[in-house]
């Protein structure tokens, strides 16, 4: 995915944006038909083909499907880096599709929560500074900022962090840091691009754990992933194929409990074997 963190937008100095209120049901997000085509000298590739479906807030969706099956270009679109060739997307009431570059880098920088599987920090940054790098594209930065930087930076484990450069921290350490910055806008939703890609299982687990407590605090989350432990631990999965919603289901209660207790005893195994 690009990464909207170093895209230029041009809305320096706008205002803060009121808080969402998280978890009323209504759909954060309604695709309808969207396709997207991407013209070459040669052919036009249609990456997507005309799909559709809602996301209500307090949301966990896990987005999966074979490679070139348009994954990354929906994640794209829904992160308002990219703008559809036809159909509708709405945020809210608004419809992203119909709107110009501007609006789109406002919304992105406003409302979107990007965390992505190479953390994307800015490696000169601290973690405060890091997790603040949202806001720098809107001018709005002072002490309140700061104070709800270290916060978050506190709700994800790093309280003692705070100083340090992304190179004096671990990959999960530093994906935890991406994902304060991610809630840094109070976003309408979390778009999560392969986040444990780079982790190790026990890492993997705590960045899990991480997105379960924060969806059960009512955000929304809608990741990428190639693997079925992570998939098995949102609340849905929705395929793709060349293009199409291949299928959506939602997983029970029970098989995510059950997929949060085998990644546990996998990892109890692991730490035996190394004793
Ligand atoms: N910028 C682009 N220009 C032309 N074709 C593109 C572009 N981006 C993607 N495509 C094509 O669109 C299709 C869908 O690509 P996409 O990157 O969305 O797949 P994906 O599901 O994310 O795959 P992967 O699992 O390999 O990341 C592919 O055929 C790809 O080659
Ligand atoms: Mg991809």
């Amino acid at each position: 995915m690009v990464d909207p963190y170093t895209v230029g937008t041009s809305n320096i100095g706008t205002t803060a944006a009121a808080p969402v209120s998280h978890a009323t049901g209504a759909p954060a997000v309604s695709i309808r038909e969207l396709k997207k085509s991407y013209v070459l000298k040669s052919e036009t590739v249609h990456a997507l083909r005309g799909v559709s479906f809602d996301v209500p807030e307090g949301d966990y969706v896990a987005i999966m499907g074979p490679s070139g099956s348009g994954k990354s270009t929906l994640l794209n679109l829904l992160g308002c880096l990219d703008k559809p060739t036809s159909g509708n997307f709405f945020l809210g009431s608004d419809d992203v599709a119909q709107m110009s570059d501007d609006e789109l880098a406002d919304i992105r920088s406003r409302r979107i929560g990007f965390v992505f599987q190479s953390y994307n920090l800015i490696q000169q940054y601290t973690v405060v500074e890091n997790i603040q790098v949202p806001l720098y594209y809107q001018g709005r930065l002072g002490p309140a900022e700061q104070k709800r930087a270290i916060d978050l930076a506190s709700s994800v484990g790093l309280a003692e962090r705070l100083d340090h450069r992304p190179m004096q921290l671990s990959g999960g350490q530093q994906q935890r840091v991406a994902i304060a910055r991610s809630l840094m806008n109070d976003p309408y939703f979390i778009l999560a691009d392969e986040a444990t890609g780079n982790l190790d299982s026990v890492t993997t687990e705590e960045i899990l754990s991480l997105f379960d407590r924060l969806n059960a605090e009512g955000r929304t989350i809608i990741m990428v992933t190639h693997e079925d432990e992570v998939a098995a631990r949102a609340k849905r999965v929705v395929r793709l194929r060349d293009g199409l919603l291949a299928s959506d289901r939602i997983n029970s209660q029970e098989s995510r409990e059950e997929a949060r207790r085998r990644q546990h005893e996998n990892i109890l195994a692991l730490a035996q074997r190394k004793l």
